[in-house]
């Protein structure tokens, strides 16, 4: 039993993954944007990750763009019949490695052969539909059109469960009426958490809710009391941060971001930290302070 069975599992699409997973995107070059600085320990994460029971990996053809799903082939291909790759779809990117919403059903459809190809797939398991009313957090506005496109493809057996990703409750409800959505995939970590009453929503309804950023980010969280709490509890910061997640709600499946085998090592450990009840109640209390 390796360390990460201690996270439990839960289901997105007809597939139960470990809750702790992976998220690739910090695989490409700086800026997510561009090649690896080195590619080998771009390679040996991704197979630590698997050989340590990881099988749910998160990605997107517009990390790189290109980069992390060919470096996902390069490492993985022949794929583990247990592995579940999710992938994005709503954006490009500029030469200049800036972030263009790409909606339209043609660019849509480019997106999902791209993902395809680079991933080495005939289908692929799940693609959650990047919204972008407003890049940075979920805003309002109709997603009919662009999840159209999305169900259409799935029909055609390209795709076999759809997600959304920065999505508002309205929309996961209007989405609902186009396609069944298997997982949710928003900004959520111990310093931000808007997202506390759709995370209770989707457990209830046994919807995956999978927090981008959970370690904060480009930013990785800092915090006296996130700091104060691990030291007593002899582990480390960003430990602590994913426990608490993985406390949080049933629901939630973690993807960790690293280009660090030594990170990702500590990161899934994660799943053998059992935090107090007085530490919970201690980091509960920091969105308040980060607020
Ligand atoms: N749907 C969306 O819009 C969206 C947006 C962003 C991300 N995502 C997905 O979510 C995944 C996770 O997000 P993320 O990777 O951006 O952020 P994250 O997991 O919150 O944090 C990653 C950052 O933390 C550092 N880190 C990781 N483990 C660490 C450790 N044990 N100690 C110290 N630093 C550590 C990483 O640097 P090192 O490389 O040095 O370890 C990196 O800078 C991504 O990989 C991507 O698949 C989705």
């Amino acid at each position: 039993m390796s360390i990460i069975d201690q996270s439990g599992t839960f289901p997105i699409g007809n597939s139960r993954v470990r809750r702790l997973g992976y998220g690739a995107m910090q695989l490409a070059g700086p800026g997510v944007f561009g090649p690896p600085r080195d590619h080998d320990a771009a390679l040996a994460v991704l197979r630590e990750a698997v050989a340590s029971g990881v099988n749910h990996i998160d990605t997107s053809d517009f990390y790189g763009p290109h980069v992390t799903n060919q470096l996902i082939r390069e490492a993985l291909h022949p794929y583990r019949d247990d592995l579940v790759i999710v992938t994005k779809i709503g954006a490009r990117r500029g030469a200049d490695g800036s972030w263009i919403p790409a909606f339209s059903s043609q660019e849509l459809t480019q997106t999902v052969y791209d993902n395809l190809r680079n991933l080495g797939l005939d289908v692929l398991d799940v693609v959650n539909l990047r919204i972008a009313f407003d890049l940075h957090k979920p805003a309002e506005g109709s997603i009919e059109g662009p999840l159209t496109v999305l169900a259409d493809l799935q029909r055609q057996g390209l795709v076999r469960h759809v997600g959304l990703s920065n999505a508002t409750a309205k929309q996961i409800a209007q989405g609902r009426g186009i396609t069944e959505i298997v997982c949710v995939q928003n900004q959520y970590n111990l310093a931000h958490r808007a997202d506390d009453a759709l995370i209770d929503e989707l457990a209830q309804e046994g919807t995956a809710y999978v927090p981008f950023f959970p370690l904060g980010g480009f930013t990785p969280l800092q915090s006296s009391t996130l700091s104060d709490v691990a030291a007593r509890l002899g582990a480390t910061p960003m430990q602590v941060a994913l426990a608490w997640l993985l406390r949080r709600a049933p629901n939630i499946l973690l993807i960790p971001g690293t280009s660090s085998v030594g990170h990702l090592r500590e990161n899934l450990a994660a799943a053998g930290l059992t935090l107090p009840h007085e530490a919970v109640e201690e980091l509960n209390h920091m969105a308040d302070i980060a607020a």
